[in-house]
């Protein structure tokens, strides 16, 4: 009977990840459901533009303290998926659930689920004319404090001078208003400096290697890596194995048309790079239309 009771204990659905097989002893169910919560989860997904369906039940699990590479071909859906966990309001969650250690985010506006630690950063970044990154990043990390709390200045400055080292972003660049007149690499390294300030719980990079040039591509991946560890979790969306190169994934799962259709290790993305996306069509977990 009680071995019975066990399995209502929710499990992750086919088609994910399993991280190990569940236990009988109910002390490691236990242990075991509470790191289920440990994840940023994404459940059965439906994501439309207005009649038209995006996001086809799609299922994903990033568990703290783990880096997920998202690769697929152009129009996937990945930015889709990447600005609904963020909150972007164009697009109709049809169905499904994005949870954030056990709580909806889609019952949250994008400002409480950034202060829940949930970073995003933009495929295109906006620019925000007159207002510097000194004064955008120190409101950012201000209003994530609990009421009354003040910002040490000197902390912060300390903190972001030492980050902007870190991704050798020159020190004028402190008094820029945000991406305004960037070039398409300093944007991108600005959105990885707002990253390493906030230090989010999940993280989900929306090519953040695109327009990155061979050095800076390594500045920009050793400024993820170091954010690395295990209270981290990253989703990141990627066309390119060679930035995998530099972070290397946990897990790589491959976007087809709205849905995940395979997942694997490292190695996937080698072998996307040697037989392209119509190899996983043809082998793909998951139905692809054609
Ligand atoms: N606001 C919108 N209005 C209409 N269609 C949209 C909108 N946003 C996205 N789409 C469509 O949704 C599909 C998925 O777009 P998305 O940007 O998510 O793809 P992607 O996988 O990120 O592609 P890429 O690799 O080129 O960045 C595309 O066909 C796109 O045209
Ligand atoms: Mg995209």
């Amino acid at each position: 009977m009680q071995a019975n009771s066990n399995r209502q204990v929710e499990l992750p659905p086919a088609g994910k990840i399993r991280r190990g097989p569940p236990s009988p002893n109910p002390k490691k169910w236990v242990y075991f459901g509470f790191l289920f919560m440990l994840q940023l989860e994404i459940k059965n997904l439906r994501v439309a533009i207005g009649e038209n369906e995006i996001i086809r039940n799609l299922s994903l699990s990033v568990g703290v303290g783990e880096m997920h590479a998202i690769m697929g071909p152009n129009g996937s859906g990945k930015s889709t998926l990447a600005k609904v966990i963020a909150g972007y309001p164009d697009y109709k969650v049809t169905s499904g659930e994005v949870l954030m250690d056990g709580e909806n985010l889609l019952d949250l506006e994008p400002d409480e689920r950034a202060r829940r630690g949930l970073f995003m950063a933009f495929q295109y970044p906006s620019e925000v004319p007159g207002v510097t990154i000194a004064n955008f990043l120190r409101a950012a990390m201000q209003s994530r404090l609990p009421e009354g709390e003040e910002l040490e200045a000197t902390d912060y400055y300390a903190k972001l001078y030492e980050k902007m080292d870190l991704l050798e972003i020159d020190r004028a660049f402190t008094s820029r208003a945000v991406n305004e007149g960037f070039s398409g690499g300093e944007k991108k390294r600005c959105e990885i400096l707002q990253m390493a300030m906030l230090d989010p719980r999940y993280a989900v990079l929306d090519e953040t290697d695109s327009g990155l040039d061979i050095d800076a591509l390594k500045i920009v991946a050793n400024g993820v890596n170091s954010l690395r560890g295990p209270d981290l979790g990253v989703l990141l969306i990627t066309h390119y194995q060679r930035l995998l190169n530099y972070i290397i994934p946990d897990f790589v799962h491959v976007m087809v048309q709205g849905r995940i259709v395979r997942s694997g290790g490292k190695e996937l993305a080698l072998q996307l790079e040697e037989k392209g996306y119509e190899w996983i069509r043809d082998h793909a977990e998951e139905p692809v239309a054609a």
